[in-house]
């Protein structure tokens, strides 16, 4: 099957609630594209903000990872397997999305304002980066467009508004194939 119509069609399909939250994961991660629209940044980051979570449409039941206190890795799954038909500039910020909420939780303000659902699984996600690990993450090429990701992840969980459809993304994710 075309990888863009398997896309679309796991979006369409998958009902699963984003972990802790009021919204479907497809919810979530269209709102974080529309964020990222909203906030004029490029094509490739709209894409990787649409694809973010896509790891757990390939894991088979999320909820249970936390009920288990596992974390899932989703940014490896999602990555492993998008870097397969996706641009570079597409996927990177994807596999760094979590370790950038690692580095942002380094400021209090950060950290206060994330829902009782990312602070639990801030926890399984190995916490805090520290000093070293962070001077390491700044140096990352995709490392402004990781943090840009995530800041557009964390508010991207509202009910009650006007959704765009995944078909109407259909153009830009064919324009990020390899
Ligand atoms: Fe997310």
């Amino acid at each position: 099957m075309n990888v863009i119509y398997k896309i679309i069609s796991n979006f369409i399909n998958n009902k699963s609630l984003y972990i802790g939250e009021n919204v479907t994961m497809s919810e979530h991660m269209i709102q974080a594209a529309m964020l990222a629209e909203k906030a004029k940044a490029n094509d490739s980051l709209i894409c990787a903000c649409l694809l973010h979570d896509y790891g757990h449409f390939l894991l088979e039941d999320p909820s249970e990872l936390v009920e288990k206190k596992l974390d899932g890795k989703h940014e490896d799954i999602g990555y492993e397997y998008l870097k397969k038909f996706f641009k570079e500039d597409v996927v990177e910020p994807i596999k760094y999305h979590v370790i950038a909420k690692r580095y942002l939780v380094r400021k209090k303000k950060y950290f206060n304002q994330l829902s009782e659902a990312s602070k639990i699984s801030l926890k399984l996600q190995g916490g805090m980066l520290n000093k070293k690990e962070s001077k390491e993450f700044e140096k990352n090429k995709f490392f402004k467009d990781a943090i840009n990701l995530r800041k557009f992840d964390e508010f991207a969980k509202k009910t009650n508004i006007k959704m765009k459809n995944i078909s109407q993304y259909e153009d830009l994710l064919r324009s990020k194939l390899l």
